[in-house]
């Protein structure tokens, strides 16, 4: 018993902000951003604000679905880490706006970039309960809001964007999920105006701890790890995925790479690598996916999707 999802949109913003650009701003080269990150340019939103994006991303997921279906989502989760106000809520502001039934139950998740997994893993616990229902994860971020452009630490790594996932109830297929907080707040934090972030700790926690929450959940979901399709790494920074997928003896055809051109979008960068892998051909084949998301906190989880469609 688990869930499937039924439909999934991104929407990046117009503007840019690429690494020449960046060149202009504080000392860095195009080549150390390249080598350290993988990173060539990122989505910038502009005036626009995380709900107008969120609205736009799940108003164009909702688009194919049928009425009768639509009114059956009782719970909308919005993860977002990029808050202008904190109350009220972003979930709250768009359920009129993308055409909700009023009775849904809509909350927000600010757990930086892991909050689309606590989302997902939320979702299929509901869904195993109210089979009947459908719920919608909307993920939005505009880091850009928080950004020091003078601190060449953070301002190279982060994009904005939104993306919206449908999911519903699915017999067929099992979640199995994996968590792990730690209480460090000074690893990375909003302090004041800006993110303050000590970019190696994280990239430290990261591939230290990576490796082996991904053959836990592996082990517990009686799944060799050889018998994952797809790898979907928090999109952060292409080395730190590129180091798990060694340690796999593996490479990008399992655990894809695809932010270069958008940037770190932290809560929403685990919903556009689902869009770009339908795109790719590649979700509608796989049997067994893993997702990881991980950052502020310090937090990671890990879910393995036994069957995603
Ligand atoms: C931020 C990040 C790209 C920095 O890369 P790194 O390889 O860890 O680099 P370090 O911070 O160790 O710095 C190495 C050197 O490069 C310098 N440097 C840092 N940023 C630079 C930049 N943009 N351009 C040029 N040099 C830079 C540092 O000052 C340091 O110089 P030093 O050796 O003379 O002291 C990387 O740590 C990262 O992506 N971390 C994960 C971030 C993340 O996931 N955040 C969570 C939210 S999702």
């Amino acid at each position: 018993m688990g869930i499937k999802l039924v439909s999934a949109t991104r929407y990046l913003p117009q503007g840019k902000l690429t690494n020449s650009d960046l060149e202009k701003m504080v000392e860095t080269s195009d080549d150390w951003i390249r080598q350290r990150t993988g990173l060539v340019s990122r989505t910038m939103a502009g005036d626009e604000t995380i709900t107008d994006m969120a609205i736009k991303a799940a108003r164009e997921c909702l688009e194919k679905i049928d009425r009768e279906i639509i009114d059956k989502i009782k719970l909308l989760i919005v993860t977002t880490a990029s808050y202008l106000q904190v109350v009220p809520h972003v979930s709250a502001a768009i359920v009129k706006p993308i055409g909700l039934a009023e009775e849904v139950l809509a909350f927000d998740i600010n757990s930086g970039c892991t909050s689309f997994i606590y989302a997902l893993d939320i979702v299929e616990k509901y869904l195993l309960k109210d089979k009947d229902q459908y719920a919608l994860i909307v993920s939005s971020d505009k880091l850009s809001d928080y950004i020091d452009y003078t601190d060449r630490g953070t301002c190279i790594l982060f994009g904005d964007a939104a993306a919206a996932t449908l999911w519903a109830y699915e017999e067929q297929n099992e979640q199995i999920a994996i968590h792990k907080t730690l209480t460090a707040p000074d690893v990375l934090f909003r302090d004041g105006d800006y993110i303050n972030m000590n970019g190696n700790e994280v990239f430290k926690f990261a591939v230290g701890n990576l490796p082996e929450l991904i053959s836990d959940v592996c082990r517990k979901a009686n799944v060799d790890v050889s018998e994952v399709d797809l790898f979907l790494l928090h999109q952060a920074n292409g080395r730190i995925i590129e180091s798990v997928a060694k340690k796999f003896r593996s490479d990008d055809n399992h655990f894809p790479v695809r932010f270069q051109n958008i940037g770190n979008t932290s809560s929403v960068s685990l919903p556009i690598l689902i869009t770009q892998m339908i795109d790719e051909d590649k979700l509608q084949n796989a049997r067994n996916i893993i997702f990881a998301g991980f950052g502020a906190g310090l937090s990671l989880g890990v879910i393995l999707f036994k069957g995603i469609n």
